[in-house]
């Protein structure tokens, strides 16, 4: 499945992705696309973004670890979510979908740089990623709620001096949810 290069469609089509097939995705596609997501811009050019992409026994070990932490999550989504979101959401965190990649995006901690502008500009080189990506056929998914877990991620990969901001959950796919609509009063005419 690919898609057209209308960068309009590209966007508005793409979906967070949350069950992939055993399909292999090869490196050098995850090369030519990460390769190409670093186009962004970054706040005084600073490129902060550091991507490690996770196969194999690491990314064994960070699905461990992800499911581990879904007793900090649930607590905060119990009453929030309908019981069927609710179950298919730990579901996710149990499996991540059985991704067979997950690239872990984090930013690498500068002194003189607000924070606001790092976590922006890395945010800025994974939304690339994930167009990019859709745009080569494979989903993605965000994997956020990194607080409670990001120490362990770190020492997973000897990151300390970095800041964990999300992970990616990255294959192809069968299936594609419905779109979430946009909500109205988000943007201003002044
Ligand atoms: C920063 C961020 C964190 C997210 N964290 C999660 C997550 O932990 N689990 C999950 O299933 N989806 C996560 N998502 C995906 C959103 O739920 C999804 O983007 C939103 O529902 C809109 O759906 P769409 O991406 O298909 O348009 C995250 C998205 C972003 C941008």
């Amino acid at each position: 499945m690919k898609f057209s290069n209308d960068i309009y469609e590209i966007i508005k089509t793409r979906r967070s992705i949350r069950s992939f097939n055993d399909k292999k995705v090869s490196d050098e596609l995850l090369e030519k696309i990460l390769q190409t997501a670093i186009w962004a811009p970054s706040g005084k050019n600073y490129q902060n973004w550091q991507f490690y992409v996770l196969k194999n026994k690491k990314l064994t070990k960070f699905k461990e670890l992800y499911g581990k932490f879904w007793k900090y999550v649930k607590p905060t989504l119990e009453n929030k979510l309908p019981p069927k979101i609710l179950k298919l959401t730990e579901n996710f965190f149990q499996t991540t979908g059985n991704a067979p990649v997950v690239i872990l995006v984090f930013s690498k901690k500068l002194a003189g740089e607000e924070y606001i502008t790092s976590i922006g500009s890395v945010f800025l080189a994974v939304q690339n990623l994930l167009l990019l990506a859709h745009k080569e056929g494979l989903g993605t998914c965000v994997l956020g709620r990194v607080t409670e877990m990001a120490d362990e991620v770190s020492k997973l990969l000897d990151a300390n001096h970095l800041e964990f901001l999300c992970g990616i959950a990255l294959g192809y796919y069968d299936k594609e949810p419905p779109a979430p609509p946009r909500k109205d009063g988000r943007i201003h005419w002044v």
